[in-house]
Order: C-alpha cells, then structure tokens, then sequence
C-alpha cells in the first residue's frame, strides 16, 4: 500500500531524513517512489520505479535539497508502475501525493480537461493536482479545503507550493495521516514508524481534516475551516522495536517475539486481587453482555483466521452463537444486525478498508460494536463504540504472525469475560483457564525451538508445488492459517482444509510428490486424525506431523513430525501455529523470496 512521508523544519535540509523515513514505510509494500522538495533552486522531484535504493542512487547523482518536502512509496492501483504513475505530481508549482483512491477521477479528469489541463499520468491522484491548482488563489490550505469537498472516495494527500516554501498541507478521508510533532520541524507519514527516528510526539488526523504544517507550527481545521482540536498523543515504541533486533528479517523476528505478545495482551486484564477480567475499552456491564443474542465477526485474511479460533472459543465459553463473516463479503449483503447483536470487526491495522466498511455497516444497522486491533489510533479504533487492542506492537513482516497471536489472546479472555458474565463459568474454572492463559508463553518457548526441524524439512517441502495442510475443530483455522503463510511468502500452492473433508475431493490430489500438513495434536478428535494420517500415508503422501509430546504411535505413521508441548486443547491453536509459521518462513527462505516484503502483497490493505 502507498505510504506518505512529508517534513518542514526550521533548520535546513531534510530530504536524507525523509528518504530513511520511506524506508520504514517499505513493509506496507510497493512499486516506485518518489519526493519532492523547496530548496534555494525552487521546486524538484525525483522519481524512480522500483526499490528506494533506486531512488537514493538518483539522488546521489542530482541531489535535491531542501527544508520543506514530500515523499511517497507507490503500490499501483491506476495505471502501471512507471515513472510517470510515480508520485509526487506536480503541476505549475504545485505538487502532491496521495494514498487511496479518488472514485470521481474520471468525471473530474474531463471536466478539467475541458478546462484546459493537459495530463501526464494514468492516475487518479493527478486530478488532486489539476485540481488544486485551478482553485488556487495564492493560499494553498483554501485550495485544498475547496479541492477536498469535490472529491470522491477516500484519500490522505500531502501537498507542497513553491510559492509557500515552509508549508505542507495535508488532509485525510479513509486513509491514515498522523503528524509528528518536534522543535523547529514537523513531519508527516502515513503511518507511526516512520516518524520514529525523528520524535515520538504524534497527532492522528481524523477523517476530514486538513492540516497546514509549518516549522513552528501545525493548524489543523475541516474543510470549512473550523478549527478541530487534536491531542498531542506520546509513542512508546522506541524505533529500535521498529527494527529487526539482529534477526535476518522482521517475520523471524516477529515469529519470536509471540511469547511477550502473549504476556503484553494480558498485562493489567486480570485483576490480582479478585482474579476477575478488566477489558479497558470493553465497557458493556455483565447484564448487557447477558442480554447480547448472536456475536458476529468480520475481519480479512490472517485476522479472519484469529476470527475463526474466536468462534470456538466463544461458543464454548460463553454460549452465545458466532458467525464469522469476511468483511469483503458481509458488506454486500444485508447481514439482519439488531442492537443486542456485537459485531467484532478484527484487524491489525485497524485501516483495512473492507473490515472497516464491514463496521461501518454494523453500527448503521444498530449492532453493538468491537475493533480488535493493534493500532491505537487506526481508523477502526476511532470508529467503533469498543475498542481492545492487541498491544504486540509494530508488526513490520507483511505476512502477520505476532499480530494473530495477540488476536487470539485477545479473543480467549473475551470468551472468558463473557463466559463469566453469563453464568457458564464458575469463579473456580475461570481462575485455572486464566492461569493456563499465564502460563501459555513458557508453551510457546519450547515450540519455538522447533526452529531448526522446520528448518530442516522445509529443505524438502521447498521442492514442492501444492501443500495440503489438514486440522480439525479449533485447529481447522490454524491448518487454514498454515497454508496463507506458506503460500504467501513462499508463492508454493497450499490449501487448509477440515482433515474431515479430505475424503470428500482433496484425496483425488495426494500423491508422493504431495506434502500433507497434519495438525495432529492431543484432542477429543485426536483418533479421527490419526485416521486421516494413515489415509493420507497410504496414497504415498509424505506427511508433516504436528504432534503433542508422547505420541509416539503418530510420529511412527508420519514422514517428519513437529513435537509441541501439551496444553489445554482450547490453547492448542496459539502453540500449533508457531511450527507452521517456522515451517513457511524456511521454505521462503530457502527458496529465495522477499520474506518481509513478498510480490503482489501490501501491508495495509486500504482499497476494497
Ligand atoms: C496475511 C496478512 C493478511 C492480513 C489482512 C487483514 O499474513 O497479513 O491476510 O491479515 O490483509 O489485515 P488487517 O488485519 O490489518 O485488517
């Protein structure tokens, strides 16, 4: 997805700064980049299809200075990746850059050529330019107030003028924009990390804002010019976190650091007095959860998967029916939401834009609403009636790993406060599930040391064209789960399926040459499994085994086994993951693949 990087100090050059901050901005993925910047020669650009080293080589040869600049990374969306699609865009002495996409180009790209605007791109974002630059009068925050009530669809857009040299002006509608606060300067990004080597001082503009940025000063009004008050909010995340930490790549890095994910999402949510659960930011009473009908549960991709675990977890626990819905699909049909229903939109960004739409349609049919989510100030957060973050921290790997193991532990003490509120646990059960919670990271050790084993069959399962990856119950979504993250980043095929279904149609593909996944692990379908495994061994297919400790009869029927310690089966998902997640990371290593960055894909999904 594209990302936004703007700064205008006090003291001098900035485009070496802005150039490391589009580098923090890599893992939302994309296909060339750009900046431009006011310096004592006026306006220049630089632009550059390909990777910010192609860009920085460009600078190296025509340095382009300045005190006051803009930068993007691009992820296509209208036209191919050229240097003429690249942003910024400049039209006369005005130039932009824009994340989103602005639905009315078209009209807007006639109706201005009728003016007189001559185009030089295929993107929707040159509109923003021609159109900003008709409406000029000589202030460019008028300009863009006036240019933002024309436009459709959503958008953060920087903006630069060479006749205002010290002035950014940037707005936001769906699509994120926070500001950086400092001594002398201000920056801008489309998201946190990239302002972190620069201050931590932040403001999250919200949709309809448009903020004039100077070195001494940020105003930030609507588009009528009403001045909106924003809070200046204070980061914790050092940007060493935002950094690999001596891991070869962030997913490694992330893959391990679950454990204190774990730890961090239950820190402060069980009171040590009473034991009981305290969810900040969940603020419905235990006779309002008691009243509640039916949960449903929107999300995308990996977070649909954590929806997926959630649903076992609260119908058993709390007795309350689940659906769990892809948001893409929800928001196309009427989903019969009423007030004693709560629909949980997850997402680790928090800015997806089908789950944020999903949302929106939930809370317009008068259903309660909860984000879980890793971004404190995402769009999700501020749009739903409850919020329960993650607290795993930045996620940089496009492929999610930690982000998942905070939504199921988010999920797991959902399930249980609802659980208790509704009279289906005891003050007795709930105490021992809570201490299993506890104890869930000393698990999630031990599975991590599987690092090698996977390292070692992922040297045969690279060979591989298909994968199928088989659980039931609980670990359903898990083999599901297994099978994105090989495919994801290794580009190996590999479907997740109910091991129950095998025989109904997967069966007709497994052969020698096809790796079977088996999510085997102690359960109350633990000898329907092993059956599956004997029926996969039997047409000659290699079987992986993730098995629990002990089971010695399952790893002598399996080809290679993956041994995870015992827990309660409601916990299985957490530790079953973690191998599968080695298991992919080595294959793509061992293949060659851009495991923090894999083709096509982008972090933040914020285009439906
Ligand atoms: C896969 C992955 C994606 C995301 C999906 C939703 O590894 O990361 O499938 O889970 O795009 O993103 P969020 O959770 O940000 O809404």
């Amino acid at each position: 997805m594209c990302g936004i990087v703007g700064c205008t100090s006090r003291t001098g050059e900035v485009v070496p700064g802005l150039v490391e901050s589009l580098k923090r901005l890599e893992y939302r993925g994309y296909d060339s980049s750009g900046i431009a910047a006011i310096g004592e020669r006026g306006l220049g650009i630089v632009r550059r299809v390909g990777k910010i080293r192609e860009l920085e080589s460009e600078l190296a040869v025509a340095p382009l200075t300045g005190s006051t600049a803009i930068g993007h990374t691009r992820w296509a969306t209208h036209g191919s990746p050229t240097e003429a699609n690249a942003h910024p865009h400049r039209v006369g002495k005005l130039v932009v850059v824009h994340n989103g996409i602005i639905e009315n180009y078209l009209e807007l790209r006639e109706e201005l050529t009728q003016r007189g605007a001559r185009f030089q791109s295929e993107t929707d974002t040159e509109v923003v330019a021609h159109l900003v630059q008709a409406l000029w009068q000589g202030d460019l925050v008028a300009a863009v107030r006036s240019a933002v009530k024309r436009l459709h669809g959503s958008f953060a857009l920087a903006l630069l003028h060479e006749d205002a040299p010290d002035l950014i002006v940037a707005a936001r509608r769906d699509s994120p924009l926070v500001i950086g606060v400092g001594e002398g300067a201000h920056w801008l990004a489309s998201d946190v990390p990239a302002l972190l080597p620069w201050t931590r001082r932040i403001i999250y503009l919200e949709d309809g804002d448009v903020a004039a940025l100077r070195p001494e000063r940020v105003d930030v009004t609507d588009a009528e010019g009403v001045a909106r008050a924003r809070a200046v909010a204070e980061i914790t995340w050092s940007a060493e976190m935002a950094e690999k930490a001596g891991f070869p790549h962030f997913m490694l890095k992330e893959i391990h650091e679950q454990p204190a994910t774990v730890s961090n999402a239950l820190l402060g949510r069980i009171a040590e007095n009473s034991g009981a659960i305290v969810l900040d930011g969940f603020a419905l009473s235990d006779a309002e959860l008691r009243s509640l009908r039916r949960i449903c549960i929107v999300a995308c991709g990996t977070s649909w998967h954590a929806g997926q675990v959630g649903r076992f977890l609260l119908e058993e626990d709390a007795g309350i029916p689940v659906e769990v819905d892809y948001a893409s699909e929800m928001i196309h049909r009427e989903p019969l939401l009423a007030k004693d229903d709560l629909l949980i939109a997850i997402s680790q960004s928090g800015e997806t834009a089908d789950t944020r739409a999903a949302l929106k349609k939930g809370r317009e049919a008068g259903a309660r609403t909860l984000v879980i989510t890793n971004v404190a100030g995402s769009s999700m957060a501020r749009d739903a009636a409850h919020v329960l973050l993650t607290y795993a921290g930045p996620e940089i790997g496009v492929a999610s790993t930690k982000a998942f193991m905070g939504q199921l532990t988010v999920l797991a003490l959902l399930a249980l406060r609802l659980g208790a509120a509704r009279g289906r646990l005891d003050q007795k059960t709930l105490a021992r599930r809570l201490h299993e919670l506890k104890t869930l990271p000393h698990a999630l050790e031990q599975a991590l040391a599987l690092s090698d084993a996977a390292k070692d069959i992922a040297g045969e399962l690279a060979a591989a064209r298909d994968a199928l990856y088989l659980g039931r119950g609980l670990n359903y979504p898990i083999a599901l789960e297994g099978a994105l993250k090989l495919k994801e980043i290794s580009y190996i095929h590999a479907e997740g399926y109910p091991a129950g279904e095998m025989k109904h149609g997967p069966i007709a593909l497994i052969d020698p040459s096809m790796p079977v996944i088996a999510i085997a692990t102690e359960s109350v379908t633990s000898a329907l499994m092993s059956g599956n495994v004997e029926e996969a061994r039997a047409r000659g297919a290699r079987v992986i085994g993730i098995v629990s400790t002990g089971e010695e009869r399952l790893m002598k029927s399996c080809w290679r086994t993956l041994v995870v310690p015992r827990v309660p089966e409601a916990l299985s998902p957490f530790v079953n993951i973690i191998p599968l997640q080695l298991l992919a990371y080595w294959t793509a290593v061992i293949r060659g693949s851009d495991v923090d960055q894999p083709r096509n894909l982008a972090k933040t999904v914020t285009v439906q």
